[in-house]
């Protein structure tokens, strides 16, 4: 099997990174984390990176202001540099160009901490509580032009619990994230995704398992009167 080369790209922390590369240790996973790109030299997920062996890369953004294009151009000399096949967003958090995604269509994908098309965009947690949802989530697509769009690949769901905060419900969609996205990147370097129509259509892969619910639903409990 030819392992699949792919690039991570952080923003910071860097724990779905770190996910990815976990994953990418059993020999039969279909892709290698051949580098991790920073846009933030003090991201702390280039140190866990390169503790692990990883290439890191650092194309600061702030020294392209304005230039986006330039900054992306930067990032796909690193990429031609490291043999990158594949692209995994991972907490990164700067907007790319339409070029630059249309380059990468089909080979590019995003972790995004909410059910989708929920809540695009930042602070989905906050959001979420604002909103009342009963169910929050996390999200795996391939990255298109519009922010936090793209065909899904893989979504978990969790319960929003009555005394939650942000971090309790962020750190319980974290949970999620860190299994959802190895599965979801293993689909798409083993080739089993296309898209029809703007939805991803998974070939070989259990119907099930790219709708994670998690838990299960518990029977209700009635109050006794
Ligand atoms: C994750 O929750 C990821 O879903 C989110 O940032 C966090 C990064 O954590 N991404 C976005 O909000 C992108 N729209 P990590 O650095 O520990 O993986």
């Amino acid at each position: 099997m030819k392992r699949r080369r792919v690039a991570a790209l952080i923003s910071g922390r860097g724990s779905n990174m770190a996910a990815l590369l976990a994953a990418a240790e059993s020999p039969d996973y279909p892709a290698e984390i051949a580098l991790v790109l920073s846009n933030r030299a003090d991201a702390a997920g280039l140190a866990h990176a390169a503790t692990r062996g990883v290439p890191t890369a650092v194309v600061d953004s702030r020294g392209f202001r304005g230039d986006r294009a330039g900054f992306e151009a930067a990032m796909e000399a690193e990429f031609g540099r490291h043999g990158i096949e594949l692209i995994a967003l991972a907490g990164f958090m700067r907007v790319l160009t339409e070029g630059f995604v249309t380059r990468w269509d089909g080979r590019m994908v995003n972790v995004h901490p909410s059910l989708l098309p929920c809540f695009p965009g930042l602070d989905t947690h906050a959001r979420a509580l604002a909103a009342g949802v009963r169910l929050h989530g996390c999200t795996v697509h391939l990255v298109t032009a519009g922010v936090d769009e793209g065909p899904i690949l893989a979504q978990a769901a969790v319960p929003v619990l009555p005394d939650d905060t942000e971090a309790t419900l962020a750190a319980r969609v974290l949970i999620e994230e860190h299994r959802l996205y190895p599965a979801a990147l293993a689909w798409v370097a083993a080739g089993l995704v296309r898209v029809e129509d703007g939805r991803a259509v998974l070939s070989g892969v259990d119907a099930a398992s790219g709708c994670l619910a998690n838990p299960l639903p518990s029977a209700p409990v009635l109050s006794k009167r």
